[in-house]
């Protein structure tokens, strides 16, 4: 971990701060991108995992499109310089603004949710008197095995349209005069480690581009979402998460014929390369007898641990000490869930000392809120430390 390295030099900067590791942020881009060519794979970077301007910066330069969630996000990629062109926008709730922003900007294709969701596209390009290109973004019904928090493609969940759904509306669909139904979507979840689910994914992606194009829609690409899990419990021994699995399964078992196939990757591209520095407040002890670090991050800074019992794997990086401590680490914010992990073997950890929280580079700054009226964190780039 890049912390452990460079923890000299890091004790001039205000805490907590995101610390990324650029060069790590560079090796998995490049690897990526080296192995989706095999494959002719075209991979998008999922914004809503860190819209930060440096990492943007780079993730341009190795040329990967944008996946999006809301207008601002594809403001912020089209000011980030990615060709509207490469940017698509899925999300179960679009309001009109957004919508509108996105027909004008002509992005690749809105990933639309729901048939009511498809007329108001149509109605608003014809306002535009456009003609918008839009996927359709279908439940596959799939269990993910995953957290359950992160699941997104199980029949009962909010996201896309059932396939039910397509079936009853196919001619109500077809007759929408100003969309161009070009593309298929879908996305099963996040954090998947089980890789054998991403075979079950392409059989229902085969059967489904099979009934889409013989109901008559003449599909252009696939996006088959995001979702490729990361090692939070080890990142040492995994850095740079298994693209090449992920893509091997994949083109053994997706048959789509000549259509472009789309990723969108969030998670394992910035994940490991951003830790959360934190510097230890207090110490005290429980009347039960837990021993509480009280760090000064909070669940405003990383909500993943409040939020959905995420693990990250914490380290103290400035203690000498040999004897070891099992902590409980706390959040300086005024809710019980702010705990970022409970019996941590630390060496013996004093006010002062500070800690990294790893692989915290995806949904956490991102997911960062002002509760308690906090500070945003800062953010410190190796490149530039
Ligand atoms: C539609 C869509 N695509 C891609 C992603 C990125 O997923 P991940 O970070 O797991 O790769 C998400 C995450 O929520 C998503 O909702």
């Amino acid at each position: 971990m890049l912390s452990r390295q460079v923890a000299a030099k890091l004790g001039t900067y205000e805490t907590p701060f995101y610390l990324y590791d650029m060069e790590l942020l560079r090796r998995t881009l490049e690897n990526v991108t080296s192995v989706a060519s095999n494959y002719g794979y075209r991979i998008h970077y999922a914004i809503k995992a860190n819209f930060d301007a440096r990492l943007l910066e780079i993730i341009r330069e190795y040329g990967l499109g944008i996946d999006c969630a809301s207008g601002n996000e594809i403001r912020c990629a089209i000011e980030a310089g990615f060709d509207p062109k490469s940017i698509v926008y899925a999300g179960v709730g679009k309001r009109d603004k957004e919508l509108r922003y996105a027909i004008e900007q002509g992005i690749m294709a809105i990933n639309c949710e729901s048939t009511e969701e498809l007329h108001v596209v149509d109605a608003l390009a014809r306002e535009a008197g456009k003609v918008v290109d839009v996927a359709l973004r279908i439940n596959p019904d799939i269990d993910p095995k995953t957290n359950h928090c992160i699941d997104t493609g199980q029949a009962d969940s909010k996201f896309g349209i059932s396939y039910e759904e397509i079936l009853a509306g196919v001619e109500d669909i077809r007759s929408l005069r100003n969309l161009n139904v070009v593309g298929m979507h879908l996305h099963i979840g996040s954090q998947i480690r089980e890789l054998h689910v991403f075979e079950n994914m392409c059989n229902k992606v085969n059967a489904i581009v099979d009934n889409l194009t013989s109901l008559g829609f003449d599909l252009r690409f696939v996006d088959v979402g995001g979702g490729l899990g990361i090692n939070y419990d080890l990142p040492e021994n995994e850095p740079i998460p298994n693209f090449a699995s992920l893509f091997a399964i994949v083109n053994s078992h997706l048959n789509v014929g000549s259509r472009e196939v789309h990723f969108e990757f969030g998670r394992s591209i910035v994940g490991e390369c951003g830790e959360l520095i934190t510097r230890v407040l207090f110490n005290k002890t429980t009347a039960t007898g837990r021993k509480l670090v009280i760090v000064d991050a909070s669940m405003t800074e990383l909500i993943r641990p409040a939020l959905y019992g995420s693990y990250h794997n914490i380290e103290n990086i400035t203690s000498a000490s040999d004897q070891r401590e099992k902590y409980t680490i706390v959040g300086t914010a005024c809710e019980s869930t702010d705990v970022f992990d409970e019996n941590v073997s630390l060496p013996l950890t004093r006010r002062g000392d500070l800690l990294t929280i790893k692989s915290a580079g995806a949904y956490g700054m991102s997911m960062a809120s002002r509760y308690n009226l906090h500070d945003l964190p800062g953010a410190v780039y190796s490149d530039r430390l």
